[in-house]
């Protein structure tokens, strides 16, 4: 079902990373048009967004992206064409994607990290909590994520972001969380966050998968924050500084990144709000990695009504026969 939210009604998705985990597919077409099924994984991100309320939706682009723009607007040569063949319910799919949403583009230019993406967007996102949804990531239709962080922004002010507990050995691939609860079960404060930590070194086995609501106080953080991990800016670097303006970071926490305007801006950054976290039990694959990609297909390819039966008694057969 449709939630709508007054305050919040911008979706802002980053898709310009370069994706070098899935070369030689990624050289020329964006890993977001990977097919998941038979739908573009980033088609679930953008119903994703709407199924949360958010119809305005800006995509952060990049060189070869430009299939994105194209499946997200009207095909009318193949619309004529399967109209002729009387072929409506081909003709739906097709119509599907471009009616979802309204969509706007900025392109990022050269990729300088995802907090450089999510920085392009102020002039669009103006002076509103907005919502953030990775490209690549995809949650489970069937676990409504952003609707509940949307939810709990509304009651709760701030920022609030994604988390999910993973295997500690993986932390590392993460960006990682230390909390303290709050009252209720899924909903946690956060104190620090640090991007990639060493598995010894990590505040915790909360990873921040990608998904974030974030108060516009974000924009004027990340224009101060310099390139940390990677050589890239880093989204995670600003929202520890928005949890440390707000009072409840731990600025010099152990392992936490150092931001070159932390001691230098005598009055620090405008106060945001608290910075909370939903705690993610669903489904959830980066069709960014192969392996999540191919675990993302099987599944949801399971799950299908019109596919479903028959790929699972294929898949029961094959795994029985050939492994
Ligand atoms: P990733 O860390 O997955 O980077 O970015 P990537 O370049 O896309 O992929 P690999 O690691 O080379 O395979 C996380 C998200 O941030 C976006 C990506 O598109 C992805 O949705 N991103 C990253 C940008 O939009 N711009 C950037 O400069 C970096």
């Amino acid at each position: 079902m449709t939630q709508s939210n007054p305050g919040i009604s911008k979706a802002v998705i980053p898709a310009a990373g370069l994706g070098t985990r899935f070369l030689p597919a990624t050289k020329a077409t964006p890993k977001e048009m990977l097919p998941v099924v038979d739908k573009p994984a980033i088609q679930y991100v953008v119903e994703e967004a709407v199924s949360a309320g958010l119809s305005d939706v800006l995509m952060i682009t990049g060189r070869n992206k430009r299939p994105l723009e194209d499946h997200f607007d009207r095909n009318y040569e193949l619309e004529e064409a399967l109209s002729r063949k009387g072929d409506a319910g081909r003709l739906a799919r097709v119509q599907e994607s471009s009616d979802l949403a309204t969509m706007h583009y900025v392109r990022q230019g050269d990729p300088r990290g995802l907090g450089h993406a999510v920085l392009c967007a102020a002039p669009h996102v103006g002076d509103q909590p907005f919502a953030v949804l990775l490209g690549d990531d995809l949650i489970d239709p069937r676990d409504p994520l952003l609707a509940r962080m949307v939810e709990v922004q509304a009651r709760l002010g701030g920022s609030v972001i994604a988390l999910m507990e993973v295997d500690p050995s993986q932390i590392h691939q993460y960006g990682c969380a230390a909390v303290k609860p709050t009252g209720e079960d899924d909903v946690v404060q956060i104190t620090e966050l640090v991007e990639k930590p060493d598995p010894a070194e990590a505040p915790s086995n909360l990873a921040i998968i990608g998904r974030y609501v974030l108060d516009p106080a974000i924009f004027g953080i990340l224009r101060e924050t310099e390139p940390g991990r990677g050589g890239e800016i880093q989204l995670t670097d600003a929202i520890q500084k928005l949890a440390d303006a707000h009072g409840t970071g731990t600025p010099h926490g152990t392992g936490a990144p150092h931001h070159a305007n932390a001691d230098s801006a005598p009055s620090g950054p405008r106060d945001g709000g608290p910075v909370h976290g939903v705690i993610f039990k669903g489904r959830r694959y980066d069709t960014g990695d192969r392996g999540d990609y191919l675990r993302a297909i099987v599944r949801l390819a399971c799950e299908r009504e019109d596919l479903g039966p028959e790929f699972r008694a294929w898949l029961r057969s094959f795994v029985t026969e050939e492994m």
